[in-house]
């Protein structure tokens, strides 16, 4: 084997798995490199979403999550995307929970030794205010590490006795401290569209992603959300949202799916549409190796299409 083999072969070990190579990439591969196929369109097409995904940034980016009817799957998106940014990029990824109210990004992720959530972070903000003695590992007390999936969570408050209101000015002061020690921030929100910090992550976003999925209600919901941010005047919205559409059950309305699909093309840059897959339905924690390779592909896909909007 040359060293351009061994360099080869060591590449297709980070793909995906060996589903999502192709025959051309399976024949690669069981041959040791002698029998070398050209890529086929589909192996190009998986390799150029990875590359986009692994492209470098001048600075760190925060893509928020949004819309405002619950069971709209930005949750579900925000950890589906977490695990596919996180290992395809190898790291450098955290997954932030800005619900008002209690949000379940911390019952879906993977547990830690600690319960900490934004609200322990906020009341220890201090601790992190010497840029030049803080370190990403102090972060470790508070955040969740996704083990295999390579990202962070950052739950939100978890105690039933407290309010727990995220104002303006607590996101900023969360946002700018993950900001320096991740390229990559994902944020979940709730559904209070007036609430402080729904408002703050619309505002500091790079991009938002609009998800729904193929129901009546969950689409209307998110198209009403961006009649209102247009109305409150946001600019170039279209540029900075692109929509992700699920299927919330095996069996799709094809029919609504097409017409969600043609509306949100002309509200957003580009509908990304994510399989039903029975993984992601129970509401825990979610068991990334089993999601189907059509789901993988899809959110790989997806999350291709943020980056490049980034
Ligand atoms: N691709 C999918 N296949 C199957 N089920 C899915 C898929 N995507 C989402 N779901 C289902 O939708 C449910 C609700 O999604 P999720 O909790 O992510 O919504 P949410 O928008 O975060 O809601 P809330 O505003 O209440 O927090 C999930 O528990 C899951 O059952
Ligand atoms: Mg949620």
């Amino acid at each position: 084997m040359t060293a351009t083999d061994f360099l080869d072969r060591r590449d297709a070990d980070k793909t995906l798995g060996p589903a999502t190579w192709g025959w051309r990439g399976r024949l690669r591969r069981w041959s040791g490199g002698l029998l070398k196929p050209a890529m086929g369109p589909k192996e190009q097409a998986f390799e150029a979403d990875r590359a986009q995904i692994q492209k470098d940034f001048d600075g760190p980016r925060t893509i928020a999550f949004v819309n405002p009817k619950g069971g709209a799957a930005k949750t579900t998106g925000v950890l589906a995307a977490g695990f596919t940014f996180g290992t395809v990029r190898g790291g450098g990824v955290v997954a932030w929970d800005n619900n008002e109210t209690r949000g379940t990004l911390g019952i879906r992720g993977s547990r830690s030794t600690h319960r900490n959530t934004t609200r322990e972070l906020l009341e220890d903000l201090g601790r992190f205010k010497d840029v030049y003695q803080s370190r990403i590992g102090d972060l470790g007390a508070f955040v969740r590490s996704q083990g295999d999936a390579h990202f962070d969570v950052l739950a939100s408050d978890e105690r039933p006795d407290v309010t727990g209101v995220i104002h303006a000015k607590d996101f900023g002061e969360v946002h700018s401290l993950l900001e320096r020690f991740y390229r990559i921030l994902l944020v979940d929100t709730g559904n209070n569209l007036r609430a402080e910090n729904w408002l703050a992550a619309a505002e500091a976003a790079d991009l938002l992603v609009v998800t729904s999925t193929v129901r009546e209600d969950t689409g209307y919901s998110g198209l009403w959300m961006l009649d209102a941010l247009q109305d409150a005047g946001y600019e170039n919205l279209k540029y900075k949202t692109v929509t992700v559409l699920s299927d919330p059950s095996p069996k799709v309305d094809e029919a609504l799916a097409r017409d969600l699909v043609a509306v949100y093309e002309q509200r957003t840059r580009g509908v990304y549409r994510i399989p039903y897959d029975p993984v992601l339905v129970a509401g825990g924690v979610i068991a990334y190796n089993q999601l189907s390779e059509a789901t993988q592909r899809a959110w790989l896909r997806a999350c291709a299409g943020m980056a490049a909007a980034l």
